[in-house]
């Protein structure tokens, strides 16, 4: 039986349902954080080590400022409110993305709460912030080149923002959206992939154990047979 170490997420809904049960994309993501709370709670209690969250993509910045600002709003908030009891839980916070078009005072709360929860163990909380894989692997590529080291699997691997960090077990896509955008796509080759009808606020303890309950039973060859 499989046992998944590494969950990975597209949260994809919040806007839609915002407007269906609160006339307001903006309530929609503010409900979508209370998810977000309960998953990494769940992700502990089903012994999960990674949870990586596709937060904010680099194609979110096309959206309009007013909902720009409020994702990074809640993401200040859950920064300051949150981390102590992150600590205290043993999560350690990972940061992947380019954070330089972030907020100055972002940046370094970010820089921060990374530092200090480094050393925790239970689970890795790996946010994907002004995350895009393909610029992930340009990046990577001109590493390499920069190193002047051969081209790999392992060199690029080891390139990416993940290095260190085992490729996702499972990809859970909320939204009704069967797609990848741009998310982890050399991470996740073979990873079982999950596409959820409901919206990410809706999204609960049920819906991801039997997620966890089906990835237990799939025979994973990855390319034998
Ligand atoms: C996708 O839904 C969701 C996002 C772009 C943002 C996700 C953010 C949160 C869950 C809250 C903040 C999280 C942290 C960790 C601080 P969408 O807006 O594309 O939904 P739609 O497809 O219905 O428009």
């Amino acid at each position: 039986m499989n046992t998944p170490k590494h969950v990975a997420i597209i949260m994809d809904g919040n806007g839609r349902w915002g407007i269906e049960n609160r006339k307001s994309r903006n309530l929609g993501h503010k409900e979508g954080l209370k998810t977000v709370e309960k998953i990494i709670k769940l992700s502990i209690k089903n012994n999960i080590k990674f949870l990586t969250l596709y937060a904010f993509s680099t194609e979110n910045w096309k959206r309009p400022n007013f909902e720009i600002k409020f994702l990074l709003s809640l993401l200040e908030s859950f920064l300051k409110e949150k981390i102590d009891e992150l600590n205290n839980n043993g999560i350690k916070l990972k940061i992947i993305g380019e954070l330089k078009r972030f907020p100055k005072k972002i940046q370094i709360n970010l820089k921060k709460a990374q530092k200090k929860t480094y050393k925790n163990k239970k689970l890795e909380l790996i946010l994907a912030l002004n995350y895009g894989s393909k610029s992930e692997l340009v990046n990577a590529i001109k590493l390499i080149k920069k190193k002047n080291i051969s081209i790999n699997e392992r060199s690029v691997d080891n390139s990416l923002y993940t290095k260190g960090i085992p490729n996702p077990d499972i990809l859970i896509r909320t939204g009704n959206t069967n797609r990848l955008s741009n998310f982890l796509l050399w991470q996740l080759s073979y990873s079982e992939i999950f596409f959820v009808k409901k919206m990410w606020p809706d999204f609960n303890e049920r819906d991801y154990k039997n997620i966890i309950e089906k990835f237990k039973k799939i025979k994973r060859n990855f390319g034998n047979i």
